[in-house]
């Protein structure tokens, strides 16, 4: 006898938008009029369904970023033409509970319409989220979304945006300027999405440690203290705050040049404030939870399929590539065998960062230029700095058929720097 399975429906329709943001008003793209889209919250076990309706001008789809889902049903080739619909179905996975979320992507037109406005958050619930002190903490969904405007309508990307990955002058939190936020004395838990098309962000609270207990898709063992983390585009993150006493938090961004030679655009040396939280209430003390969950160690000595992932770039026309080629929907680029593991090399000969993403499959990061990783995670996203190596392992499951991974600078991935591993 199985435990009765909920089934959750979801609408989710593209459609233009006049919205106000910072006191401009400008026609963006939003899912279901609204900017960033609606949250979907489900349950591990949830058996879901995602109905996305295109009212754009132009071709878009629906790709729910991270999901542990079939390649049949991710299906980022389709597109969706102008007033059609295209259904979207997964079961959220027993040990998948974490942050994901959704944008379009239909090769070539990803980084107008992400930057134009489509995107929106996806949280699976688990056992975690249930535990205490966890459970009791004051939750706050954060979308990171950066944005241009020009006479109303969102700025167009210049050449040299392209090459770069356009960073917009207006740095959303939830599709507003410098949001102030309130919770009361206790654990503060941001789940944070950078759903940016290029920006890193480099978080900080000053004054307050991130207790981060879960990246991407997956809880970390037990919370990891850090003054600062970066988050790139399609990362996400869960961080507790002990806010023990009434004060005032700044969610700030470091500087971070994306480009070791290069200085960091826009950000000033202090920093700038992302979001504020005014914490009120009776001085608390807290603490924090050991053990969150069981993440397993993968015997890389039984590994016998490596693969190497080379980024590079090519001038006249602007294109990025990946093993020398630039994205092709009709080419296999690699194949990998149905429940084996793999060891993956993702070497960035660049002067510049790039976040490489895989479909359907987490991995493990085990290394940056040879030095070990020393927490588990599920990811599905991770930096590669400049002129750097990230080695990651993949446990391939049952799912087969044709899987995508890319560079997450999603000007970078419309200019080709993507790839089709079929699994078979
Ligand atoms: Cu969020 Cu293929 O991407
Ligand atoms: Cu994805
Ligand atoms: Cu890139």
């Amino acid at each position: 006898q199985h435990p009765k399975t909920t089934t959750r429906n979801f609408d989710l329709t593209a459609q233009q938008r006049n919205i106000t943001i910072a006191g401009q008003n400008a026609e963006l793209l939003t899912y279901n009029g609204s900017f960033p889209g609606p949250l979907l919250e489900v349950q591990e076990g949830d058996v879901v369904t995602v109905n996305f309706n295109n009212q754009l001008r132009e071709p878009s789809n629906l790709h729910l970023h991270g999901i542990f889902m079939s390649p049949d049903e991710d299906k980022p080739h389709q597109t969706v033409e102008p007033g059609q619909s295209l259904t979207y179905n997964f079961e959220a996975h027993l040990g998948s509970a974490g942050m994901y979320w959704y944008h379009p992507h239909a090769h070539g037109k990803v980084t107008r319409q992400l930057f134009e406005g489509l995107s929106g958050p996806i949280i699976i619930r688990g056992a975690v989220d249930k535990l205490e002190p966890v459970a009791s903490a004051t939750e706050k969904v954060l979308v990171l979304h950066d944005i241009g405007l020009q006479n109303g309508e969102v700025a167009s990307h210049t050449g040299m945006d392209w090459g770069k990955g356009k960073e917009g002058e207006l740095v959303l939190v939830n599709g507003q300027n410098q949001p102030e936020m309130s919770a009361p004395t206790g654990l503060l838990r941001l789940r944070i999405v950078n759903a940016s098309t290029a920006r890193y962000y480099n978080l900080n609270i000053r004054g307050k440690r991130l207790q981060v207990i879960g990246m991407d898709g997956s809880f970390l063992e037990a919370p990891l203290a850090m003054e600062r983390l970066l988050l790139t585009p399609g990362e996400r993150a869960d961080i507790l705050i002990e806010a023990t006493q009434e004060e005032e938090l700044q969610l700030t961004n470091l500087p971070y040049s994306r480009t070791p030679a290069g200085s960091s655009a826009d950000t000033p040396a202090e920093g700038m404030v992302l979001a504020k939280f005014s914490i009120t209430g009776e001085p608390k003390t807290i603490a924090l939870p050991t053990k969150l969950t069981h993440i397993p160690a993968l015997d890389l000595a039984s590994v016998t399929n490596y693969k190497t992932i080379t980024f590079g770039a090519t001038m006249q026309p602007l294109q990025f590539t990946i093993n020398g080629k630039a994205f092709d929907h009709h080419r296999t680029d690699l194949t990998a065998k149905a429940e084996t593991m793999e060891v993956w090399d993702i070497v960035n000969p660049m002067a510049m960062d790039h976040p490489f993403h895989l479909h359907t499959f987490p991995f493990q990061v085990i290394s940056v230029n040879g030095v070990a990783v020393d927490f588990r995670a599920w990811k599905d996203v991770v930096n590669v700095p400049a002129n750097s190596t990230v080695r990651i392992a993949i446990p391939f499951t049952t799912y087969k058929g044709s899987v995508m991974y890319h560079c997450h600078i999603l000007e970078h991935e419309d200019l080709g720097m993507m790839g089709n591993l079929e699994v078979v």
